[in-house]
């Protein structure tokens, strides 16, 4: 038996009710906040990602889907969608056209962790990016957006960590006075930090690794060395966030998995998953655009984890669910009534009814059990009687109640079906 790779999930009929209610619920609110969906390929240059991501970041060190084409071309399955957003911006000249982009994107991400609870190795990512304002009300729109999608799936249980990582020359500042503090400890610490503290210390600061505790506890604050123009952008962003009501904690620890941001930076977080516990994060980038030859262009955005908000919806005993609504199951009771069967439920379908026929040549007992099962409203008998008066005998499985009906009378039999009595919708 071949199974599916580790890290990887079928999402069952049983399942999708609840994603495509947050995908419905995604789509709508990022529309009502003039966000516009933008797709881009599963696929792109392993250089946007390295020069993106950074170098010295797990997702670029470790956890990329990498492979050479035919043509020794390497490419890489996309871990995040921020990098491929702003190159098709770029490519597609649309800052030029708009100066203020909203752009959302939803797909499968893949990143090479250890697959365990809330963490896999395809994923899903919800995405949101404002692109062309360097201005606070982007950060706020964006955390706003983000906030609003969580409270309309219904999850209370999380936190907003909010963090400024400030302005170039204030992480240049940073990454000095970082530097020289850990250069005391870096001998006794990981071969990792070792690594990273000439390239990336920054980096230091999100160790998993035990010997990298103590010091990592002890280092200096990036806060302390925001210049004065970057301490009040973050104070213009907070203002507006508490005058939109966004409840967020201030976490000078906050470090985010990714190079390219500055200023704002954030998470979501959760203490109902486990160590997976960021349901999602983003932040600003004002140099990306730059960085892939394009103009300067700042941006904001955020992306949620599709899988992590659903172990939350569950957790929290809130997972949605879509039952789709039979309207209709016809049982033809011999093989020469079936034909008829199938007109009949397509005539009803192009009313916008929803109707399910048998397609194994069952038993009527059996096909009574696949009605129920389905939960259809009605149910359409057809028998050699009925194919021979043209009508089917049609049974309200709620009250027990039949009538016999003529089956060329299809407006009278959607009225009765629908329990309408208005004109019906025809989609034909
Ligand atoms: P990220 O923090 O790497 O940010 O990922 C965002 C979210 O994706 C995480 O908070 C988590 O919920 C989910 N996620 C990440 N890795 C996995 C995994 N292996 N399994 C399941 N879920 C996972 C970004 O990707 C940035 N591009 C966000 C952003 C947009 N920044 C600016 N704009």
């Amino acid at each position: 038996m071949i199974q599916a790779v580790r890290g990887t999930k079928d999402i069952l009929p049983t399942d999708i009710g609840a994603w495509q209610a947050l995908e419905a619920t995604f789509r709508r609110i990022a529309g009502q906040f003039g966000f516009q969906e933008l797709r881009t390929p599963v696929f792109e240059h392993t250089e946007l990602f390295s020069r993106g991501i950074g170098e010295t970041t797990d997702i670029v060190g470790k956890e990329m889907y990498t492979f050479l084409d035919q043509g020794q071309t390497s490419l890489t399955l996309r871990p995040e969608a921020t990098a491929s957003i702003v190159r098709a911006v770029i490519e597609n000249t649309l800052v030029e056209k708009n100066p203020l982009l909203r752009l959302w994107y939803m797909g499968a991400m893949f990143r090479q962790e250890r697959p365990q609870k809330g963490r896999l190795r395809q994923f899903h990512q919800f995405d949101a990016e404002i692109l062309g304002s360097a201005q606070p009300e982007a950060d706020a729109e964006s955390l706003l957006l983000a906030y609003t999608i969580l409270r309309a799936i219904g999850l209370t249980a999380f936190e907003l960590r909010l963090n400024s990582l400030g302005n170039t020359e204030s992480r240049l500042r940073y990454r000095e006075a970082l530097q020289a503090y850990f250069r005391p400890h870096i001998s006794g610490m990981s071969a990792d930090s070792q690594h990273r503290l000439e390239k990336n210390p920054l980096r230091i600061l999100d160790s998993k690794h035990p010997e990298d505790a103590d010091a990592v506890k002890g280092a200096p604050l990036l806060t302390e060395y925001l210049d004065d123009a970057s301490q009040r952008y973050f104070e213009s962003v907070q203002k507006i966030l508490v005058a939109l009501e966004i409840p967020y904690i201030a976490d000078a620890r906050l470090v985010r998995g990714l190079d390219y941001y500055c200023h704002t930076t954030f998470e979501f977080v959760t203490t109902r998953l486990g160590s997976q516990n960021a349901i999602g994060g983003g932040g600003r980038y004002d140099g990306l655009f730059e960085q892939f030859g394009g103009k300067p262009t700042p941006g904001i955005g955020f992306a949620f984890g599709i899988e992590r908000l659903l172990l939350l919806l569950e957790e929290e005993q809130k997972t949605p669910t879509s039952d789709t609504q039979c309207d209709l199951y016809v049982i033809a009771l011999d093989d020469e009534s079936s034909p008829l069967g199938m007109k009949l439920a397509q005539a009803l379908r192009l009313r916008g009814l929803t109707v399910i026929t048998d397609a194994l040549r069952r038993s009527f007992k059996a096909q009574m059990r696949d009605a129920d099962r389905t939960k259809a409203r009605f149910v359409a008998i057809i028998g050699e009687k009925e194919r021979l008066s043209q009508s089917a005998i049609i049974k309200n499985m709620a009250t027990g109640e039949q009538h016999e009906m003529a089956l060329e009378d299809t407006g009278t039999l959607y009225q009765v079906i629908s329990g309408t009595e208005k004109t019906h919708i025809d989609i034909r």
